[in-house]
């Protein structure tokens, strides 16, 4: 359908933005909304008041699509109501499906987003006065973090190691470094901007190559520009692990101790079908590494049950290795059979009944170490940013170095601030303290 034909009314035309999947959605969906701002529309947070409906979708698992497409059919209720609605899907669907998802006026996937600024004058047109600004070629605005404190600064794109199960190859294309000045040059308009916290992206980071800049190399460069601001980042692939990259997260200050390196299983069998490159005792010596070198580094993962022919031995020896290296957190994940991947060439053969039975037992373990974790922070004192307020009784919370959560009994506690705090309670898997005076800049 054409929508140069569309007009607004009086008010400013408004645009509503709905995320589903990964970090670098997040990070896509800003860039999307700073090239609306830029063309003088503003955000809003209820859609039935928006002129432009953008919907940001995930296709690593069949769940989040028939979740992005159940929210797509019920947006049509809206746009018959609103025949001036226009309805944007962006994201990893958008690329594997474009329009033969129905009901959507424009389908622009990640492979295209360097086409963004051109696409959103065309979406736009019609509806408010078109700004003049040429923007260079395959060149966007670093998204505004508005008044967040955190903030993601995607170092690559793409992927290229084609794990079996895995759409994102296919979707996101091939890996691509960016240069280390960009990067570099975001980092500083985001400290400019306030940000305390950056969360560095890559759909496997630790491959990032530029010329002769490694993934280490661009930590240290970072870091000697990172001036109070703390640096995380994800997601590390446990084939591409060196001991120059656990060097830089101990050698660099604003490195925070913690690394997201998923497993995916405890076996050996089936870590070859998903075409991994490594071994569990590979993956063993790497923990041991970065424990040795990296005091109380925190640890999570992402793993996966019911793969093709998982037997239960299979999965009994993923319980195993969850049980010896107690991962701090875990996403936990069932199989799901992605068309076009080399796993779904083989038979989706474990039944729903069994998946689900080992998501839960896999889930019950790991929710316990999660919960034994957090409370080794009892009687500690540890660093955190404050990023807002508790719900419930709005006291100042934030994050510890290693990614915990932590509710402050303090008062005025500015956000953007660090704090040392003595936890004094656990609840949930929330650490509750008291503010101390700070000596020691780690915890
Ligand atoms: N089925 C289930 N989980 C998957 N993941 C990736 N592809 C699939 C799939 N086809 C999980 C992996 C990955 C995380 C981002 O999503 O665990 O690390
Ligand atoms: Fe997918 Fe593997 Fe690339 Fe991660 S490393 S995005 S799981 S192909």
């Amino acid at each position: 359908m054409s929508t140069e034909s569309k007009t607004f009314g009086v008010k400013k035309p408004s645009f509503y933005i709905k995320i589903y999947g990964c970090q670098m959605n997040v990070y896509d969906s800003r860039m999307v909304a700073s090239l609306f701002e830029w063309e003088g529309l503003e955000e809003t947070d209820n859609p039935e008041d928006a002129d432009i409906i953008v919907i940001n979708t995930c296709s690593v698992r069949e769940h989040a699509e028939q979740r992005a497409l159940g929210r797509i059919s019920d947006l049509q209720k809206l746009r018959r109501e609103k025949p001036e609605l226009v309805l944007v899907v962006i994201g990893c669907m958008a690329e594997r499906l474009g329009d033969k998802i129905p009901g959507a006026d424009f389908f622009i996937g990640p492979k295209s987003y360097d086409k963004l600024p051109e696409i959103t004058r065309k979406i736009v047109k019609g509806k408010c006065q078109i700004s003049n600004f040429q923007f260079p070629k395959g060149c966007i605005p670093y998204p505004n973090p508005g008044r967040g404190v955190t903030a993601f600064l995607p170092v690559m794109r793409g992927c290229n190691n084609f794990c079996s199960y895995c759409i994102v190859p296919y979707v996101r294309g091939n890996a691509v470094s960016r240069k280390p000045d960009d990067v570099l040059s975001e980092l500083r308009y985001l400290r400019e901007k306030g940000v305390k916290e950056i969360t560095l992206l890559g759909q496997s980071v630790n491959e990032y190559n530029f010329g002769e800049i490694s993934f280490p190399e661009l930590l240290r460069m970072i870091d000697r520009e990172a001036l109070g601001i703390r640096i995380r980042f994800l997601t590390s692939h446990p084939a591409c692990m060196s001991d120059n990259l656990i060097d830089a997260i101990a050698e660099c200050d604003s490195v925070c101790e913690n690394i997201h390196l998923p497993i995916q299983s405890g076996s050996d069998r089936i870590l070859k079908m998903m075409e991994r490159r490594y071994t569990v005792d590979g993956y063993r010596y790497w923990v041991q590494r970065l424990r040795e070198r990296i005091k109380n580094i925190a640890l999570t993962t992402d793993i996966m049950v019911g793969f093709p022919t998982e037997t239960e031995e299979d999965f009994e020896e993923t319980l195993k290795i969850v049980r010896e290296v107690r991962f701090d957190f875990a996403y936990m994940f069932m199989y799901s059979e992605r068309k076009g991947t080399k796993a779904a060439l083989f038979l989706d053969d474990v039944l729903l009944g069994v998946k689900k039975e080992r998501l839960e037992r896999l889930i019950e373990l790991q929710n316990s170490i999660t919960r034994e974790k957090n409370e080794e922070l009892l009687g500690r004192e540890v660093e955190i940013l404050i990023e807002g307020e508790s719900r419930r009784d709005n006291l100042p919370t934030g994050k510890t170095r290693t990614g915990k959560k932590i509710i402050v009994k303090m008062q005025n506690a500015k956000v953007g601030k660090y704090v040392n705090v003595y936890v004094e309670s656990i609840s949930g898997w929330t650490g509750i303290g008291r503010a101390r005076k700070r000596k020691n800049k780690r915890g």
